[in-house]
């Protein structure tokens, strides 16, 4: 994120002297992506940043991954995966490799513990609900459609005001918007479809129960010889005992209704449907949109055979033309791997012609080293997908 905020107090001039009205000093923090190279914030705490009294493992949901071995099309019914409630400790492992984990929790409505992901950036999609995500930055509100992105490393917690069906992203890197649409120095430019004032960041710092509550855990996410694992520390002090941050890293919202999407006389290429990317994959969102205006346009895609890419399409609204028939509904996730060329229903290509406008919402993230399955997807996979453009009629 290279865009500057500053929220609550900080001194004119950093690496200077900050105190509270008492006259004690804060305690600076210097919080910045690859070895302070790139985007970083400066944060003014009450309390020691480092001061933890404990360290005890934290034991994960499982991690387990299975390979994609025969390689087949999938078909993951994520509505039909029942979870604990708990938006942090609950998520269970849907896809993954070894650049970014996909899982999926439907939360009930008491707050999270105090986490973080020391691995990477998360970005988590809200498929519904509403709530506030608390951060050592301040508070976020979260909505149906949002895409919650929170920087490797900071510490937060979900409080949910409703049951929320949540889909986090979990990379081994940082997730930001693509680079072609950013200018040389980061703004986001004219051709992008979306700009800055649809990236909400925090508006206030946040001090959560006063800022003398002590003996705070927070888990942390990790690795560990290649393998995720977590820790759960004891602070001495509460991690959002801060008054005041400026810089360009925090954490932001981006709602899907305010991408707008590209479209064009003939079938656009996928990637106008980009949103963010990370290291070895990108994040797509397909979205209510008027379709292809030539008079002989064949409004559905193409067979494609994307031979770099593991695809993963979650069908989120509306309704889905280029699967009529395949068993594919809301919820569901269907995994294309590389190698494996795929494309609509062959009846619904006929059906589709003179369209205007579709009305479907789905977001897709590809991989460019292949996505193993985690223990809740084999646990809702539709056995018979794989057999579905063989089976359909013309
Ligand atoms: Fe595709």
């Amino acid at each position: 994120m290279a865009h500057y905020r500053q929220v609550g107090e900080v001194p004119p001039k950093r690496h200077t002297q900050h105190r509270d009205p008492q006259g004690r000093l804060y305690y600076e923090e210097l919080m910045g992506e690859e070895g302070f190279s790139s985007d970083s914030s400066l944060l003014y705490h009450r309390g020691v940043p480092s001061a933890i009294s404990s360290a005890e493992v934290w034991e994960l949901p499982d991690q387990t991954r299975v390979p994609n071995h025969p390689l087949k099309p999938r078909h993951l019914k994520l509505h039909d995966l029942v979870t604990g409630t708990d938006a942090v400790l609950d998520r269970r492992l849907v896809l993954g490799n070894a650049d970014v984990r996909i899982s999926y929790v439907t939360t009930g409505t008491d707050a999270s513990p105090l986490y973080r992901n020391a691995i990477g950036d998360e970005c988590v999609y809200v498929e519904s609900g509403s709530g506030t995500v608390e951060t050592v930055f301040g508070v976020l509100a979260y909505r149906a459609g949002d895409y919650v992105v929170i920087p490797r490393a900071t510490t937060h917690r979900w409080v949910p005001a409703e049951a929320s069906q949540l889909y986090p992203i979990e990379a081994n890197s940082h997730v930001a918007p693509p680079r072609r649409y950013l200018s040389r120095y980061g703004q986001l430019l004219e051709h992008a479809p979306y700009c800055e004032r649809d990236l909400h960041g925090p508006t206030a710092v946040h001090l959560l129960d006063g800022p003398d509550r002590t003996d705070v855990e927070v888990l942390v996410k990790h690795r560990v010889a290649g393998s995720i694992v977590g820790t759960r520390y004891t602070y001495a002090t509460h991690p959002f005992d801060v008054v005041g941050w400026d810089g360009c890293l925090y954490p932001y919202t981006f709602n899907i209704d305010d991408y707008m999407p590209i479209t064009g006389k003939i079938h656009q290429p996928p990637p106008v449907h980009q949103v963010f990317e990370g290291h070895n994959f990108v994040i797509c969102n397909f979205l209510p949109r008027k379709v292809d205006y030539h008079e002989l346009a064949v409004p559905l895609p193409y067979y494609h055979s994307n031979v770099d890419s593991d695809e993963v399409m979650f069908y989120v609204g509306g309704d889905y033309e280029a699967r009529k028939g395949s068993g594919i509904g809301l919820g569901s996730i269907s995994l294309h791997p590389g190698g494996h060329a795929h494309g609509p229903q062959p009846s619904a290509i006929e059906a589709s012609l003179g369209a205007e406008y579709f009305e479907e919402s789905a977001v897709m993230v590809d991989t460019f080293a292949p996505l193993e399955l985690g223990e809740g997807g084999l646990a809702v996979e539709d056995p018979a997908y794989a057999w579905t453009w063989a089976s359909s009629p013309r």
